[in-house]
């Protein structure tokens, strides 16, 4: 079994519970365990929360700061699981591996605590991040499942 979705939104942090529970809808055919399920949605909820309040911090146009979900759910040979990609075309990150570090935040003081990377990776099986300044990020999520996840 396979089977793809793509979702458009605009950064808004209304749309951040809307993208959560989306992909956590979308994923239900795999009939993951509450655990999993929940460890996705906190992994989506953190990636969608960095677009919306880093990505287009400089952008004026309303109508540019878009965010683009995409998601595959997979049950074939043994495997099953779900790879989630989160893009932007927000300003970017200069230093990747700095910004994945823990408690790495440029919104000190603002409640934010720098640990949006840290949970997606602690909390999926791979997160790889791609970003080029000026241009946006691509997050991509993947999720394993247990074979006898029920
Ligand atoms: N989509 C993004 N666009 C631009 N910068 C980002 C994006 N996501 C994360 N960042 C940068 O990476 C840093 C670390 O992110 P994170 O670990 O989620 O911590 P926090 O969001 O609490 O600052 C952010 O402070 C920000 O500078
Ligand atoms: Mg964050």
């Amino acid at each position: 079994m396979k089977n793809t979705m793509k979702l458009e939104i605009l950064a808004q942090s209304v749309n951040e519970s809307f993208a959560r529970s989306t992909v956590a809808a979308f994923a239900l055919p795999l009939n993951p365990s509450l655990s999993a399920l929940s460890d996705i949605k906190t992994a989506v909820s953190e990636g969608v929360t960095n677009a919306i309040v880093h990505a287009y911090r400089d952008e004026t146009d309303e109508d540019k700061k878009k965010i683009f979900l995409e998601a595959e759910i997979f049950d074939e040979k043994g495997r099953k699981g779900i790879h989630i990609v989160i893009t932007d075309h927000g300003k970017g990150i200069e230093d990747v591996p700095q910004a994945i570090s823990p408690f790495y935040t440029t919104l000190d003081g603002e409640e934010r605590s720098g640990m949006g990377f840290t949970v997606m990776q602690t909390f999926m099986t791979d997160m790889q991040v791609e970003s080029e300044p000026g241009k946006g990020t691509r997050v991509t999520l993947t999720k394993i499942l247990d074979e006898d996840e029920r």
